[in-house]
């Protein structure tokens, strides 16, 4: 089915990883021009080969806005880079320092990605948000990163559904909610039993591949697919409930 993203330009944040590599590849597939945003991982994001790779500290307004200025101007932004601080923290042992990295690296990087790429925004345009399970169900041992996800899938989103359209009025901003999800931010933490646990609360007993996220993503973004879809959250995450408490 014609997505009508041919020929729009696409800016992807966190191409080197995982899943927005898939993204960034699936774009690429509808014939976007896709500009593909890297933190430290330059090589893996000009490892995709015909795109234009920009850095990037998102955390830092600064360097946010030369992103945007380098970008030149864009129809599309999947807002896919984000953090999840591997080790299992109680909030009653969670330090500051991580609570405050992570609302920077998750909300703060969006809010800042979102806010210059509708300064840019002429036309129609759309903006693709991620956020996590974790922002639905909650995560134990990572309140940092469940709080930083529901915000975006939340109060984030919800407003800035209403104010992208005083900038354009078809312009739209959705979200894409990935629960476990395998790619380099989850290595190491998949094992067999970790599956087996974790897929108990899903229809679907699988860990998703980058390319199951990137795919909502590019429906979400097509101006042909989704035009009349806005501020909504799509969770692909195989039918998940929640989370298995106890064994
Ligand atoms: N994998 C999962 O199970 C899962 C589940 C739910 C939601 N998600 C969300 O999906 C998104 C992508 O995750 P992933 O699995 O693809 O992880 P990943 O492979 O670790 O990729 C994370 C990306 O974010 C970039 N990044 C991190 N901190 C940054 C910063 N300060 N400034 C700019 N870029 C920064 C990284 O850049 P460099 O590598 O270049 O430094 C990388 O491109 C994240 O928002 C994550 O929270 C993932």
């Amino acid at each position: 089915m014609e997505t009508g993203l041919a020929g729009k330009r696409v800016l992807v944040t966190g191409a080197s990883g995982g899943i927005g590599s898939a993204c960034a590849r699936a774009f690429a597939a509808e014939g976007a021009e896709v500009i593909a945003h890297y933190h430290r991982g330059r090589e893996r994001a000009e490892a995709l080969g015909a795109v234009t790779v920009l850095g990037a500290d998102l955390t830092d307004e600064e360097q946010v806005d030369h992103l945007f200025a380098e970008a030149g101007r864009l129809d599309v932004c999947a807002a896919v880079a984000g953090i999840w601080p591997a080790e299992d923290v109680p909030v009653w042992e969670l330090s500051l320092e991580r609570w405050r990295a992570t609302l920077d690296a998750n909300l703060t990087a969006t809010f800042l990605t979102a806010r210059a790429f509708l300064r840019q925004l002429e036309g129609d345009g759309s903006l693709v948000l991620v956020g996590s399970t974790a922002g639905l169900f909650g995560e134990a041992g990572h309140a940092d990163y469940a709080a930083s996800k529901s915000a975006i899938i939340g109060g984030l989103l919800l407003s800035l559904k209403n104010e992208v359209v005083r900038r354009s009025p078809r312009a739209r901003v959705n979200a894409v909610a990935p629960g476990w999800t395998e790619s380099p931010m989850t290595r190491g933490h998949v094992s067999d039993e970790q599956v087996r646990r974790v897929s108990r609360t899903m229809a679907l007993r699988k860990v998703a591949q980058p390319d199951d996220v990137a795919r909502q993503v590019v429906v979400l973004a097509s101006p042909h697919l989704s035009g009349h879809v806005t501020g909504q959250v799509v969770t692909v995450a195989g039918g998940m409930e929640g989370r298995v408490v106890h064994e």
